[in-house]
C-alpha cells in the first residue's frame, strides 16, 4: 500500500532506549542536545514579537508565488548587513529550509538523480533526499586539527547522474565553514550548488579564508538557504529562504520554474510575512545572546577538557561542539555511559555520519549552567576510565 521512500527506521536506537529507561527511574538528565532556542533559556522580546503578528494587512490573503514583495524586501535589506547584495526578485521565500530543500530537489532532479552531500551532516538530509527519491552521495569532510572538504571523495561522489551538490556552512555539526579556496575547487565541478548557511550569523572564530556565501560563485547556478529559525531564534514563526545566483540565464530559468513550484504550495503565512521586519528587529538581542552563550560554553568545554585524554575539534561556528573520546570503548559505550552514570545526554557521531568513532555531539546552545555541570561529569567520568 505504501511507498518505499516514505519507509523510514521507526525502531528506538540504543541511546533512545537507554534514554527512556533512565527518565522512567526518575532521574535528573542533563541535555546537552538542545537545539530548540525557545526552550533555551533565552530572553525574547515576547511583546513586540506577539505584537508584530498582528498587523492588519495579514487580515488579506494576496497570494505571490515568492512571497509578498514587503517581506522580500526585508529580507533584502536584513542580508545587506551580511554584505549580501541579492536582489528582491531572487529571493524566494518557504515555510522552512527543509522546505527550501525539497523545491530545491524538485528544480533540480528527477527521480533517481544523485545529489552530492557532506559526512558528517545534518541527518535530515538523508530524509529530504529519500522523500525526493534522490540518491544522497556523501562527500567527506575530513579532520586534521581542522575541517577541510575531501576533494578526492567528492570526484570519488560524481556519478553521470549527479544534478547538485549541497554545502552546508557552518556544517551541523562540524561547525566549520567552507573556505574560499574550498567553494572554487567545488564550482569547477559545473553542478548548481544548494548552500545551506542558516547558521553563518554565528562565527566563533574570525577566519579571512571563509566563503561568506556560496553565492559568491558567478559560475554555476548557486541556491543559497536562510530562514528565521536560526537566524532570528524563531523556528515556530516557519519561515525561510531561497537566494538565487550565478549565470543569469540559470537564474532566469531557475525563478520560474519555481514559481510553479511554490505557487503549487504556497505555504507561506501572510501574519508572518507582514511581521518580517519587525521580527527581524526584535530578534536581534536574542541572537546575540546566542552568540554570546555559545562563545562561553565553547570555553568552558575546552577548558574542561585541557589535559583531558577526550578532547574538542575545532568549531568555525555554528550551535554546535565535537568532543573526541578516548579509543578506551565504542562510541555507543561512551555515550550510554555518559548517561547511564553521569546522567549527561549527548549526541552519539554517528548519529551524523562520522567515517570514525568515538565521538559525540553537544549543542552550545545549551543553558550556561547545566552546559558547565555536564561537561565537568563528561571530563571526570573520561578521567575515571583513563585511570
Ligand atoms: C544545517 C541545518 N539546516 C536547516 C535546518 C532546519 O531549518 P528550518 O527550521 O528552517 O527547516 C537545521 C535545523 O536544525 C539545520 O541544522
Amino acid at each position: 500500500v505504501f511507498s518505499a521512500r516514505s519507509r523510514f527506521v521507526r525502531e528506538p536506537n540504543v541511546l533512545a532506549r537507554a534514554l527512556a529507561a533512565v527518565r522512567a527511574m526518575g532521574r535528573e538528565i542533563l541535555d546537552l542536545t538542545a537545539s530548540n532556542p525557545t526552550d533555551a533559556g533565552l530572553s525574547y522580546d515576547s511583546r513586540e514579537i506577539l505584537e508584530a503578528m498582528t498587523e492588519p494587512a495579514a487580515l488579506r490573503y494576496s497570494p505571490s508565488p515568492f512571497g509578498l514583495e514587503s517581506a522580500r524586501n526585508a529580507v533584502h535589506e536584513e542580508l545587506l548587513g551580511d554584505g549580501l547584495d541579492v536582489s528582491v526578485d531572487d529571493i524566494v521565500l518557504t515555510a522552512s529550509t527543509s522546505e527550501a530543500y525539497g523545491f530545491a530537489f524538485a528544480l533540480l532532479c528527477d527521480p533517481g538523480d544523485a545529489v552530492l552531500v557532506p559526512e558528517p551532516s545534518y541527518p535530515l538530509l538523508a530524509h529530504l533526499g529519500q522523500l525526493a527519491s534522490v540518491e544522497l552521495r556523501p562527500y567527506r569532510l575530513a579532520y586534521d586539527g581542522a575541517w577541510h572538504v575531501d576533494l578526492g571523495s567528492l570526484r570519488t561522489a560524481l556519478t553521470p547522474r549527479s544534478r547538485a551538490l549541497v554545502v552546508v556552512s557552518p556544517n551541523n555539526p562540524t561547525g566549520s565553514f567552507l573556505k574560499l579556496e574550498e567553494l572554487g575547487e567545488i564550482a569547477k565541478l559545473g553542478l548548481p550548488i544548494v548552500s545551506d548557511e542558516v547558521f553563518s550569523r554565528y562565527p566563533l572564530i574570525d577566519d579571512p579564508t571563509r566563503a561568506r556565501s556560496a553565492l559568491l560563485v558567478p559560475d554555476v547556478l548557486v541556491i543559497a538557504l536562510g530562514g528565521l529559525s536560526k537566524l532570528a531564534a524563531l523556528p515556530q514563526h516557519k519561515l525561510a529562504w531561497m537566494l538565487l545566483g550565478g549565470p543569469a540565464r540559470d537564474v532566469d530559468e531557475a525563478r520560474s520554474r519555481l514559481e510553479l513550484v511554490a505557487d503549487t504550495y504556497l505555504d507561506v503565512s501572510a501574519p508572518v510575512q507582514h511581521a518580517l521586519p519587525r521580527l527581524f528587529r526584535a530578534t536581534r538581542a536574542t541572537a546575540d545572546a546566542i552568540r554570546a552563550r555559545t562563545r562561553q560554553n565553547l570555553q568552558k568545554l575546552q577548558q574542561a577538557l585541557r589535559g583531558s585524554a577526550a578532547n574538542v575539534l575545532r568549531v568555525e561556528g555554528g550551535w554546535y561542539a565535537v568532543v573526541r573520546f578516548p579509543d578506551l570503548a565504542s562510541e555507543e559505550e561512551w555515550v550510554v555511559a555518559l548517561l547511564e552514570q553521569a546522567g549527561v545526554l549527548v549526541q552519539p557521531g554517528w548519529f551524523f555520519d562520522f567515517a570514525e568513532e568515538p565521538y559525540a555531539v553537544l549543542s552550545l546552545l545549551t543553558l550556561e549552567s547545566t552546559f558547565a555541570e555536564g561537561v565537568a561529569r563528561l571530563a571526570a567520568l573520561v578521567a575515571s576510565r583513563v585511570a
